[in-house]
């Protein structure tokens, strides 16, 4: 089944800004190597998430990262528009186009800074690749993605929170631990309370 044609209109970011990206430096990174341009197979496409990927399930691959919710498509669809108006997300999905269904996400989040001469801060949020796909360096291919997006955006870092478990998998792709700012610290507040609609 071939892919549908996306008008530019349903994607969160623009597309074009996954082209060229710098490769070259993490070329030791990828055995063998691939990129977002040339994922390895001709089925697997890295694009920005379309407002259309509810239907192409994107909302059940983020349940295999931690709990979702009942989110309809009609929350969905709200919150994408929330983000494009908003600028600075930019969620990265890799679709598998002969079943067109995402496999894999990662999101750079950015954040406009005063200080670093007012420079832009890069976050990597809600990494995920589907099982049934793992271990065929899809989660470096979705991570490095991003993370070259921010380097092309001009973010001075990229920062991460994750579990001990994968600071491996972090590290075969450039992230450190930095000595004495290595610290995650989290207040948790309810989730009962429904978030304040920015429109
Ligand atoms: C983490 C995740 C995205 C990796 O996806 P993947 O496609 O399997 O990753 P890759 O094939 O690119 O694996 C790269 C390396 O990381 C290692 N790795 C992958 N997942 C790992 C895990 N959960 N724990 C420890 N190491 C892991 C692999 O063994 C591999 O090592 P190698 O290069 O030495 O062989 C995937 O396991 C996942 O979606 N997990 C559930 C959600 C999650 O925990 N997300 C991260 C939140 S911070």
């Amino acid at each position: 089944m071939g892919a549908r044609k996306v008008s530019s209109d349903e994607y969160l970011f623009d597309p074009d800004l996954l082209k060229n990206l710098d490769w070259g430096s993490v070329i030791n990174c990828l055995n063998p190597p691939i990129t977002n341009e040339t994922p390895g197979e001709p089925w697997l496409l890295v694009r920005p998430l379309c407002i259309s990927d509810y239907n192409k399930g994107y909302v059940q691959i983020l349940s295999q990262l931690t709990t979702v919710g009942n989110v309809s498509k009609t929350d969905f669809e709200r919150q994408f528009m929330n983000m494009r108006k908003a600028g600075g997300y930019y969620i990265t999905v890799i679709e598998d186009t002969r079943i067109n269904r995402i496999i894999g996400a990662s999101s750079l989040i950015t954040e406009f800074k005063i200080i670093h001469n007012c420079g832009i801060r890069g976050r990597l949020e809600d990494v995920v690749v589907n099982n049934t796909y793992r271990g065929k360096q899809l989660g470096k291919l979705i991570v490095l993605t991003v993370s070259l997006l921010a380097k092309k955006l001009g973010c001075y870092k990229m920062s991460l929170d994750c579990k001990d478990s994968l600071i491996p998998f972090y590290k075969s792709i450039g992230y450190k631990l930095e000595p004495g700012n290595a610290n995650s610290m989290i207040t948790r507040y309810e989730e009962t309370s429904k978030p304040v609609d920015p429109s």
